[in-house]
Order: structure tokens, then C-alpha cells, then sequence
């Protein structure tokens, strides 16, 4: 699947949360590789409108679709495999990167919050993986996780528990599915700073871990691209994260 030559068509890849920051990165890296990228997003409309024409104009041999979905609601995360399929054939390449981040402790998770948290973060990802064992039954899925998976710390209880959870998925997926189907995660550490947090406070962050420097996100593509190449893993984790994870 490294190679794109060896299709017929351009392979395709499906990033949900592909208009901004880390999944637009993703989108560009694979279009310099040779893929056809649909482009899921949900409220950035313009950033995907603007992604998909610009590398269709630089990649005019490939593929490229932005694709609509509240991830929150059920019936628009059912349909969006097979919307893709329609337009664009079926994957290759399944990345869940849509996510929601916002701490809260245990004890001020109210049920909403933990809902939205794991439908995000853990719900949807496992019904586009079920759609996607459904209707493509082969190639790659690639779940983007985290390194707190590791920790018990509580100031992100329902997303921490989310994506412990859907780790948890990723394996379950390699095990049962293999070998037409290959399930890996990658668990990012100190990489983009969230909303309205500068390179600073990730610099501070970084003081605390073994490689005492944010990563960027370099790390994140040199792992895709080490999960694309290496067939022979499946329900794998790469840690993304300077050594946080220790
Ligand atoms: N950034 C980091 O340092 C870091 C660290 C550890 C783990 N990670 C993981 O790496 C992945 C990418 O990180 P990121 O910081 O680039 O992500 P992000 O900016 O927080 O979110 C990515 C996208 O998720 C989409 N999204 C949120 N709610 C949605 C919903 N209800 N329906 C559909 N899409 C929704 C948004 O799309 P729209 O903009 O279109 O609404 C958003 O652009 C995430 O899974 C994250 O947990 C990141």
C-alpha cells in the first residue's frame, strides 16, 4: 500500500478531522505520497473546500472530496463510509482523527459531557470501523489515540477513558480481522498546542519529559508512513510523545 503505482487508481484514504491542524497535515503527507484523500470534516466547511481544491490543483491525477459529518449523530457517521464509496470507491485507508479534547474531572463529568466525549472520541470510530469491516473488509485503519492512555490522571476523565477504550478497539479490530484488515494506533504526546495555547506552554510541558522538546508534527507522519510501509504490524501502538509514556 506504500507504493501507489501498484494500483490501478490512486488508493484512497479516509481522515475524519482533515480540514485543521493534524489531519490536514496527514491529508497533505499522503497526497505527496500518491493518495486520494475524502476529507471529513464537520464545522471547518471552508478550510476543507479550500484543502481539496488546492490539492487537486497540485495532484491532478488524484482524488480529492470534502465530506460533511456531525459526528455526534449517529445516522450522518453511518453513511459517511459509504457516501465516500460512492464518490470515491472504497478505501484503502481509514484514519480516525476527529476528536474532541475538554477536561473535566470526574467529579464534574455531568452524563452529557461524558456522552459527547465518548461519542467523538470512541463511539464514532467504531462505527466507522464497523462500516468500514462491512463494506471494505481490507486494508488499513489507523486510530489516533494519545498518550495519556497510559496515565490515570483525571483532568480528561471522559476523553482519557475514550481513547484507552479505543485502543482497546484497535486490537480487538487487528485480532479479529487480519490479515485482509491491519489495525494500528499512533498515540501523539506534546504536538499541536490546543486551542488558545501557544508553543510556550507545550514547551514548559516538554521540561517534564525524557526528550525535553514538543515534537511537532513530524513524528506523527514519519509513523504513518513506518505503519503504511511495515505489513506485518497489526494492533500496534507507536508512541508519538518524546518518551512521555514512561
Ligand atoms: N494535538 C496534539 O498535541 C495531540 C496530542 C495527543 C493526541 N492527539 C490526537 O491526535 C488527533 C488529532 O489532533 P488535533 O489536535 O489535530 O485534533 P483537533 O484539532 O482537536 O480535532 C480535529 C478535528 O476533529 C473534528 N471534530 C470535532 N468534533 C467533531 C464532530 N462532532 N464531528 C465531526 N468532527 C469533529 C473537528 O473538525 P471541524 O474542525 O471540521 O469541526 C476538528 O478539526 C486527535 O485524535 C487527538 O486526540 C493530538
Amino acid at each position: 500500500m506504500e507504493n501507489a503505482a501498484i494500483h490501478s487508481r490512486p488508493p484512497v484514504a479516509l481522515i475524519t478531522g482533515a480540514a485543521q491542524r493534524l489531519g490536514k497535515a496527514m491529508t497533505e503527507h499522503l497526497a505527496r505520497r500518491g493518495w486520494s484523500v475524502a476529507v471529513h470534516y464537520n464545522t471547518s466547511g471552508g478550510p476543507a473546500e479550500d484543502l481539496v481544491s488546492r490539492l487537486a490543483m497540485e495532484f491532478p491525477e488524484q482524488h480529492f472530496t470534502a465530506f460533511r459529518a456531525n459526528l455526534t449523530n449517529d445516522r450522518e457517521t453511518d453513511g459517511l463510509l459509504t457516501e465516500v464509496i460512492r464518490k470515491m470507491g472504497k478505501p484503502e485507508l481509514l484514519i480516525n482523527n476527529a476528536s474532541v479534547f475538554d477536561p473535566k474531572k470526574i467529579s464534574d463529568t455531568g452524563n452529557a459531557f461524558f456522552d459527547f466525549q465518548m461519542t467523538v472520541n470512541l463511539k464514532a470510530p467504531f462505527i466507522l470501523t464497523r462500516e468500514y469491516i462491512r463494506h471494505c473488509g481490507q486494508g488499513m485503519i489507523v486510530n489516533m489515540t494519545d498518550t495519556r492512555i497510559t496515565s490515570n490522571r483525571e483532568n480528561y476523565a471522559a476523553y482519557t477513558l475514550a481513547k484507552k477504550s479505543l485502543w482497546e478497539l484497535t486490537k480487538m479490530t487487528a485480532a479479529a480481522y487480519g490479515p485482509a484488515l491491519r489495525a494500528n494506533a499512533i498515540a501523539p504526546g506534546l504536538t499541536l498546542a490546543p486551542a488558545g495555547k501557544g508553543e510556550e506552554y507545550l514547551r514548559t510541558l516538554a521540561a517534564a519529559i525524557p526528550m525535553k522538546r514538543p515534537g511537532g508534527i513530524q513524528p506523527i507522519l514519519d509513523a504513518l508512513d513506518y505503519l503504511l510501509k511495515n505489513d506485518y504490524l497489526t494492533g500496534e501502538l507507536l508512541f508519538c510523545d518524546g518518551g512521555q509514556h514512561l
